[in-house]
């Protein structure tokens, strides 16, 4: 009799794990959540949105499809801002063939925001191949790349810097953030930027994927170098300073996630 449930528990652990991993190769992957986030921040003069995304590692794990449903969810958000934090290839010598320039610029191009829409690099697409091509792909789909610089936007009373890629790029630390009440900065890995921009009031980042496995304890395994010790959220930095940290779109390397979808994180920023 004891075996008997032996064998029966021995086969439910293994139809459970077996589901998981199948969950997390087609399933998980192939969604697309809205994370909504509110930051109040004193240097703020006025609400206004942001739609954040990164990490899409185009590709062999993510096409055109893809990229529809990210813009897609932001055009239903009409957020006043779009910032894309780095990533857009997985490796682009070797996928090139299976990525469509005038398809996807022109995914790119349907987002809209008032404010603009910015991009900064990541290290995927410093290293790859993809420096050759991902200035102009983003141009392209009318996104300002900001390679250390920063722009003015008094209507927000906003300084929006970007950086070059940490791990594979020039990242300038001495930004000047301008001189509008609040400063943002988009850098792709989270860990340096922390340290290295203390005058930024909010910074955005991506490059962690959430570890692709969300689950406490394991996802901090699965951290690539430049994470620090972020994974994904919202993270108060002391002195009313926020670091955002989205898990982004897409996979690298293992093509599975759990527990930990592919996201666009809506920031609604408010004077606090
Ligand atoms: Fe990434």
């Amino acid at each position: 009799m004891f075996r008997h449930w032996k064998g029966l528990l021995a086969a439910g652990l293994a139809a459970l794990l077996g589901g998981s991993a199948l969950w997390a190769r087609f399933g998980e992957t192939g969604r697309l959540v809205l994370r909504r986030e509110e930051i109040a921040l004193p240097a703020a003069t006025r609400p206004f949105s942001i739609a954040l995304f990164s990490d899409t590692h185009l590709g062999r794990h993510g096409d055109a499809q893809t990229l529809r449903r990210v813009a897609d969810l932001i055009g239903e958000q009409q957020p006043d801002l779009v910032i894309f934090a780095g990533d857009f290839f997985d490796s682009y010598d070797r996928d090139q063939a299976l990525l469509d320039p005038d398809e996807l610029t022109a995914i790119l191009a349907e987002i809209e925001a008032p404010f603009g829409k910015y991009a900064v690099w990541g290290n995927h697409d410093r290293g790859g191949g993809a420096h050759r091509v991902y200035g102009e792909w983003m141009e392209r789909g009318g996104f300002v790349l900001l390679q250390n610089q920063a722009v003015q936007l008094p209507e927000l009373g906003l300084t929006l810097g970007g950086v070059d890629d940490v791990l594979l790029g020039r990242p300038d630390y001495q930004l000047p953030l301008g001189d509008q009440p609040l400063r943002l900065l988009v850098c792709h890995e989270p860990g340096p930027a922390e340290i290295r921009f203390d005058s930024a009031h909010l910074i955005l980042s991506g490059h962690t994927h959430g570890g692709q496995v969300g689950l406490p304890l394991v996802r901090r395994l699965f951290l690539p170098p430049g994470s620090g010790s972020y994974a994904k959220g919202s993270y108060p930095l002391g002195d009313g300073r926020f670091l955002q940290v989205t898990s982004g779109v897409g996979v690298t390397k293992v093509p599975a996630r759990l527990f930990d979808p592919p996201e666009v994180v809506l920031l609604q920023v408010v004077p606090g």
